[in-house]
């Protein structure tokens, strides 16, 4: 176990991009305990919030069974879940657990859980500043976002299977193109049910105002799930995504991701990257996005550039 020091287990402290002494098969390396008891009752309070906006928000909108399991696992309104109480709901019913983390954890330590059936979950909690979206996964991303469909035994064999499958990408320095894959369905995966588009990636079941804009917004491109097409899809985690890709089913996505992706890493290399905005000739387009929000995204981002660089600038010259 890491050792983490001063109170840092409440907050987040930066990427550990630090392997350490680090190697495959020390599993827990990165594992922290929760340390429930010392949630202030602000943090609890904002777990509160955000469980309720996301409840408002949410039915009609997520995936049919996340609504369901999330009252099965117990996760509560009005506080933050003791791992624990998750974890025996949790193991018995999937085989798999929830453990913690300080934080994002380096890909390949983090894919080694995944492959051993253990869900990482960020210890600290968000601030009211950060409600809308944080781009580190906190408990209330992890623990609501992702766990309910961990319920779904196809799903969750699909994580398993993603952890090996990342361990293998990163023997073959292919971890960017299987990221994007994580990125486009586990975090922002839509799913099309009988009664409609529905949320499953985590990153938007999270997100009060991505909840929305994802599914009702005119500005995203959705697009049918096509495995090879997904690998060359770059993204940006500053802001909601500007194409959506669609899965019909769990088996679908279990199905398209079984065979060897060595050969298609291969393929993918070769061919141009697309950008999160851009629609390529093979795609299936259920929504041709207007693409109103990506070009304000757009023009906000190179502000935000500009003016990183002019600190950077000013700072040199004093
Ligand atoms: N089948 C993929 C491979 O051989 C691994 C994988 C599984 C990737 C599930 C993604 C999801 O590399
Ligand atoms: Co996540």
């Amino acid at each position: 176990m890491k050792e983490i020091t001063g109170n840092s287990s409440r907050v987040f402290e930066g990427h550990y991009s630090d392997l350490g002494d680090w190697k495959r098969g020390d599993i827990d390396y990165f594992v922290v305990p929760q340390r429930w008891d010392d949630y202030t009752t602000e943090e609890h309070a904002i777990w509160r919030d955000l469980y309720h906006r996301q409840m408002e928000i949410l039915p009609g909108r997520a995936i049919s069974l996340f609504m369901d399991n999330l009252k099965e696992l117990g996760i509560a309104a009005d506080r933050i879940p003791d791992f624990d109480d998750i974890n025996k709901i949790l193991k018995p019913k999937t085989g798999w657990e929830v453990v913690g983390v300080p934080g994002p954890i380096p890909v390949e330590p983090f894919f080694e859980l995944l492959a051993n059936r253990r869900f990482p979950v960020g210890t600290f909690i968000r601030t009211r500043e950060q409600f809308d979206y944080i781009q580190e996964p906190d408990v209330f991303h992890d623990l609501f976002g992702h766990v309910p469909i961990l319920f779904d035994p196809v799903f969750a064999d699909y994580m398993e299977a993603y952890g090996k499958g990342g361990l293998k990408a990163a023997d073959h320095k292919a971890v960017y193109m299987i990221g994007r894959l994580y990125w486009y369905t586990v975090e922002f995966g839509l799913i099309q049910e009988e009664d409609g588009l529905r949320i499953y990636g985590a990153g938007i079941l999270s997100s009060p105002t991505e909840s929305v804009f994802s599914l009702e917004s005119d500005s995203p491109n959705r697009i049918k799930f096509d495995v090879k097409r997904l690998l060359r899809s770059r993204f940006f985690i500053d802001d909601f995504q500007d194409t959506y890709h669609v899965i019909e089913s769990f088996d679908e996505l279990f199905e398209a991701t079984k065979p060897d992706f060595l050969p298609y890493y291969d393929e993918v290399r070769k061919l141009p990257t697309i950008q999160p905005p851009e629609l390529a000739e093979s795609d299936v387009v259920l929504h041709k996005g207007t693409g109103e929000y990506a070009r304000k995204a757009a023009e906000n981002r190179a502000e935000r550039q500009k003016q990183k660089q002019e600190q950077e600038a000013a700072r040199k010259a004093e």
